[in-house]
């Protein structure tokens, strides 16, 4: 938890610096970041919720599609691509015949709050629903060490967190609700979640530059 404030300190003072430079060049910079007092929490300090792809924030127990809204995109799913017991590969659909489908849905867990929303930068578990019982451990992200998102994670092991931050950097049609994923595992700073097709599968990996946008849809809709 300490950590997590003292991110979201440093997070606040590089917003305030960039207001000053804003307002000093007299124009209005929409800083993302609120600061109201009503929270539960200690540090009163409260993110802007995720929006899913209706406006309506992510909520805590709810099933959700995440999905790339480029074009050539698609959700994000689970596969077996190993003859494993349990499948464990993390993919995105992309629109050719043997990749193509409606994403697996996800829930989200909060690392350490009881909150009822997601918040943007607030550290989470990302776990699909719909397992097969015997399969029921392995649901919950990770990053493996060839970077590839994965399946096998566990909730309270600090190296599954994610957090997801508002990106302005697509202009898609009629969304305004585009995030990005990253991995953050406690103590290493963040990497975005981008995809690559290096074992011929599109798998979500971290990288370096070149992140994909994800939206998010309630599962029911699926
Ligand atoms: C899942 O994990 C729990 C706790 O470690 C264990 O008790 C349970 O047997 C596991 N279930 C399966 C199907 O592996
Ligand atoms: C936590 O995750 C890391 C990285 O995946 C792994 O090496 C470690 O064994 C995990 N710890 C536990 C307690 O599961």
């Amino acid at each position: 938890m300490k950590k997590c404030i003292s991110n979201i300190l440093s997070f606040l003072l590089v917003s305030a610096t960039l207001s000053l430079v804003s307002f000093s060049q007299s124009f209005t910079y929409e800083n993302s970041i609120v600061l109201p007092t009503t929270s539960h929490d200690d540090d009163n300090l409260v993110l802007p919720a995720v929006l899913d792809r209706d406006g309506d924030p992510l909520k805590i127990g709810e099933r959700y599609i995440i999905e790339n809204p480029l074009i050539g995109g698609g959700a994000v799913y689970l596969d077996n691509i190993g003859h494993l017991k349990c499948p464990n590969a993390v993919l995105q659909h992309v629109p050719t015949p043997q990749f193509s489908g409606i994403g697996t849905p996800v829930l989200f867990v909060h690392k350490s709050d009881d909150a009822d929303v997601v918040r943007e930068m607030s550290a989470i578990y990302i776990m699909f629903v719909d397992r097969a019982p015997l399969c029921v451990n392995e649901t919950v992200w990770k990053v493996d060490e060839k970077q590839f998102v994965v399946t096998g994670g566990t909730i309270g092991n600090e190296s599954d967190l994610f957090k997801i931050m508002k990106t302005d950097d697509w202009v898609i049609k009629d969304l305004k609700n585009i995030y990005k994923l990253m991995h953050c595992p406690s103590q290493l700073g963040c990497k975005d979640i981008g995809r690559n097709f290096e074992n011929e599968y599109p798998n979500l990996v971290t990288v370096e530059k070149n992140y994909i946008p994800f939206v998010f849809i309630k599962a029911n809709y699926a």
